[in-house]
């Protein structure tokens, strides 16, 4: 499912075919539209059009174009309106100064009472800032006191040094379909910047439609074009965009859309099997510590799945290049779950692999690289650092000191029993990656690979 987060569907330019746009953008996957207001009428026809759809919702505001109008009435109004169940934001309100129709000072003082009314409201904005980057920080930075504002920065067109500071400030960033332009590259660079957990997408429908359709009007049918331009920036598919923006608009819009726990789910064409949450570690960098969600995927399992549950969740092996039991949780703290559940696959499956933390044979008691061969084709162990001391002091391990020796043991073992094995390192400031490499490739001779701490899957 795709959300346009943004898009005006109260305009004129769509008076003609209304139904007929929203009937295309659920063909399309959109499964829920935000309509954004520019003026008090549009704020009174945005909040119809969602009382009457299911699956729109509303903002209320007034365009920075408009804000000689934004008075004390229409302020009145606006809070009235936002009474609706279905007005989730304030916005689209800001900073124009691309063309100088309203002056900064009446544009700035309008902005100022809008991010009161989002708080009073406890509302999220939509803001709109065009070629008023200084002013804009300048103000979110004074009202934000505690330097966390609740909103996203809609039609994302500034530099990467501005992108920063908009994500110190703890704004979500929204992209339309102008990503897709020819000439965008510099905006498909400082998209690529982003990090995957504040991407929105919307289309700004009548406005920027995709290089497909360019120079027409835009709709949120198109949204897909956008979404398929952000999965070739960040090497994903198109589902991964949508599911992780989806869960974004989720959180930031308070949309209480039900997200259920993943016992099997997809990232690119890998299946990942979440069999438990429990861990030998405690790692201080661990993203278990900071969020329950891997690329859009809800991780928090009620309990742990049985076989059957797990073998119901995956349906079809074949369709994957691999299927994947996921660290998340330990998987060898279910070493006979995770065995019966790799043999029930093992025919249909192209490859199996096992992410681990490598403490499986401190966990079971035995060395268990033996009872693995045959069923998993390769392991990816996290070795994470270049020492013991090191490591028991980011990843707290249950087993003590003697942890980081017998991974290492463990690693040596998996490689004699014929499994393909990679052991991984973690990019972390205190890592010297040259002793780490010379652990795993020559002592241990297996393969190398660096992962990237605060990226999971
Ligand atoms: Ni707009």
């Amino acid at each position: 499912m795709l959300i346009d987060t943004h898009c005006h569907l109260d305009f004129k330019d769509f008076d003609p075919d209304r139904e007929e746009v929203l009937k295309r953008a659920r063909q399309a996957g959109v499964g829920i539209i935000i309509n954004a207001a520019s003026s008090l009428e549009g704020s009174i026809r945005s909040v119809e059009l969602a009382e009457n759809h299911d699956f729109i919702y509303a903002a209320v505001g007034i365009h920075p174009h408009e804000s000689p109008s934004s008075d004390e009435k229409a302020f009145a109004r606006l809070k009235s309106l936002a009474r609706s169940k279905k007005v989730v934001a304030v916005g689209e309100v800001g900073l124009d100064y691309y063309r100088q129709t309203v002056p900064g000072v009446t544009q700035k003082e309008v902005f100022r009472k809008f991010i009161g009314l989002s708080k009073e409201l406890s509302l999220p904005l939509i803001i709109h800032d065009r070629d008023a980057h200084a002013d804009m920080l300048a103000i979110l930075k004074q009202e934000f006191k505690s330097g966390k504002a609740d909103g996203v920065m809609h039609c994302f067109s500034g530099d990467a040094a501005f992108l920063r500071q908009c994500l110190e400030l703890g704004l979500f960033i929204s992209f339309t379909c102008n990503l897709t332009f020819k000439n965008a590259a510099n905006l498909r660079a400082v998209a690529r910047e982003v990090p995957l957990d504040r991407i929105l997408l919307e289309t700004d429908a009548p406005f920027l439609a995709p290089q497909a359709h360019r120079g027409k009007r835009n709709e949120p049918a198109y949204i897909t074009f956008l979404a398929q331009e952000l999965s070739n920036i960040h090497s994903l598919t198109a589902e991964d965009i949508g599911r992780l923006t989806t869960h974004n608009a989720n959180k930031l819009f308070r949309l209480n859309l039900m997200e259920n726990a993943a016992i099997a789910y997809e990232i690119r064409d890998s299946l990942y099997l979440n069999i438990t949450n429990r861990c030998t570690n405690d790692c201080d960098f661990c993203v278990r510590s900071s969020t329950d969600f891997v690329k859009g995927h809800n991780l928090k399992l009620e309990k742990e799945p049985s076989l059957e549950e797990i073998l119901a969740a995956v349906r079809n092996p074949d369709k994957y290049k691999e299927i994947v039991f996921c660290g998340y949780g330990e998987p060898t703290l279910r070493l006979d779950v995770l065995k019966e559940t790799a043999c029930a696959l093992k025919k249909k499956a192209k490859t199996i692999r096992l992410v681990t933390n490598g403490h499986g044979n401190l966990i079971n008691k035995r060395p268990i690289a033996g009872e693995l061969a045959g069923l998993i084709d390769k392991v990816s162990v996290s070795l994470n650092m270049d020492s013991a001391a090191k490591y028991n002091k980011r990843c707290k391990p249950g087993f003590g000191g003697r942890t980081f020796e017998e991974i290492k043991r463990f690693i040596a073992q998996c490689k004699a029993a014929g499994i393909e094995t990679e052991a991984t390192c973690l990019d972390l400031p205190e890592t010297n990656l040259k002793k780490c490499r010379a652990i795993i490739e020559n002592e241990l001779g297996v393969k190398f690979r660096l992962r990237r701490y605060n990226v999971v899957g």
